[in-house]
């Protein structure tokens, strides 16, 4: 067994890299993103108000805990979705279709702050950021509130309505309605009383509401996928599947995107693909995801919940239990490789509790040790964006850089070691399993996040675009 202090020494050295990794960044010539950006409006919602709505609400411990599908036909789902994600500490988010329930959000929730949201838009921010020559993002609806939350950047842009690609921020289509979605943030440590029961928060997390008739139908805007088809970038992040269902057409919709998807690829077979699955909760969804888009696309990025829930998709009940009731690094490593297997995806990336895990194929164009240096810029930027609650400039990016890498982060690297045969492994974050690579980081843990939401697309797009 190597010892403790040894294995902080050689991530403290690995970590001070950062920064010349992202120096590197600049290089890169193009990324588009698709296809969901949004507005997100962000309230931070104490365990006492949260009381204080079920009280108001009349609501029984039965009533919140009686869950039949996850998603919002009544105000009072909402508050079931707040109730549940808080207690858990988790993150998801359900989908209402019907206006009424936008309506009672503005009116109820409120908005403490308005800002990018969705995995297209928040990646095309971020990694404007960091100098990329080019970045295009999809956006399905684009009028002046949406414009406002991309950042002022010439490298940042997007198709106006004669489809001219133009800076994002400086773009009006105003015939369309911007899509907001309401998130709702808890901190850990917090408590919720119900019934004389008190319920504690065990990690700062959020629930998200979202009404976005753009998303549930998949709106793609013709111009973005004429321009990329031609001119293919060097990187494409994809997500955006994740509100749709079976009962709205869904399937169809997705199947739709598979043969942009397959053209990207066709004009330039370089071109690095990278699909973050995001908090699907229709099964059926999320089958066709593993069957018709992860095969075809060659990186996946997932958390600890859509890693349950694409074992649930797999029918694998069991490795879905063992990770929801014990999420350890042992048993999401199980389960990444169980992904893996069944997927042949080339590439897929779990992002977790003070760990980022990768496993790829042999043959993948990211060689481990540079696919190392981009996990941990992306866990500088992830602990930056914590700590400060924005990236806006190059310094933000980097700002969490100096501090050590957290103990959970260590405990799991060792025992994933122990589970590829492998007693180095904590002290140098690359092995081999089954064939695969596996390459793993400690993250820097900030105990008291400014904000978590667009972590993971963050933690994604580093970890790959930053592997240099
Ligand atoms: C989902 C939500 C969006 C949020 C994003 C964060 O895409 O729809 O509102 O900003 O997740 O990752």
């Amino acid at each position: 067994m190597i010892h403790p202090d040894s294995i902080k020494k050689f991530w403290y050295r690995k970590y001070a890299d950062a920064p010349a990794t992202l120096a590197k960044m600049k290089n890169v010539g193009s990324l588009a993103a698709a296809f969901n950006a949004n507005v997100d409006s962000v309230v931070k919602m104490s365990g006492r108000t949260l009381t204080q709505m079920i009280a108001r609400f009349g609501l029984s411990l039965c009533d919140l805990q009686n869950i039949s599908v996850k998603s919002i036909r009544t105000p009072e789902d909402i508050l079931r979705g707040i109730f549940r994600c808080f207690c858990l500490g988790i993150a998801e988010e359900w989908i209402a279709e019907d206006v009424e329930i936008y309506r009672w959000m503005k009116q109820n929730l409120g908005t403490d702050k308005l800002q990018m949201g969705a995995q297209a838009g928040i990646i095309a921010n971020t990694m404007a950021i960091t100098g990329i020559r080019q970045v295009i993002t999809h956006v399905s609806a684009l009028p002046a509130l949406q414009a406002d939350q991309f950042l002022k950047r010439d490298n940042l842009l997007s198709f106006d309505e004669q489809g001219q690609l133009k800076p994002a921020h400086t773009i009006n289509r105003p015939n369309e309605e911007a899509s907001v979605h309401w998130i709702v943030e808890f901190s850990k440590n917090d408590t919720v009383t119900v019934e004389g029961q008190t319920f504690t928060c065990p990690k700062s997390n959020r629930f998200i509401a979202t009404y976005d008739p753009m998303l549930f139908n998949l709106v793609i805007d013709p111009h973005f996928t004429a321009y990329t088809g031609k001119n293919p970038a060097d990187y494409v992040i994809l997500s955006g599947y994740q509100a749709l269902t079976k009962q709205n057409r869904g399937l169809s919709l997705l199947k739709k995107t598979i043969p942009i998807i397959r053209q990207w690829k066709q004009n330039r077979p370089k071109t690095i693909i990278h699909l973050e699955i995001a908090s699907t909760q229709d099964l059926s969804v999320r089958r066709a995801l593993i069957r018709h888009i992860m095969p075809i696309v060659d990186s996946v990025g997932i958390n600890e919940r859509e890693t349950v829930d694409l074992l649930e998709a797999m029918k694998d009940a069991r490795l879905a239990s063992d990770c929801t009731k014990n999420p350890s690094a042992k048993n999401l490593f199980r389960a990444l490789a169980k992904i893996k297997q069944k997927t042949a995806c080339p590439r897929i990336q779990l992002h977790m509790y003070g760990l980022y895990i990768t496993l790829q194929n042999r043959n993948f164009p990211i060689a481990p040790s540079a696919n190392r240096r981009g996990m941990i810029l992306a866990a500088v930027a992830a602990a930056s964006k914590a700590e400060t609650g924005r990236l806006s400039e190059y310094e933000d990016l980097t700002a969490a850089l100096g501090q050590t890498v957290c103990n959970e982060g260590i405990k799991g690297l060792e025992e994933i070691g122990l589970l590829i045969g492998d007693p180095g492994f904590a002290a140098s974050g690359i092995g081999n399993f089954e064939g695969f690579s596996v390459i793993a980081v400690p993250t820097i843990i900030v105990e008291q996040p400014k904000t978590l939401v667009g972590m993971g697309d963050t933690i994604s797009a580093f970890s790959l675009i930053g592997a240099r």
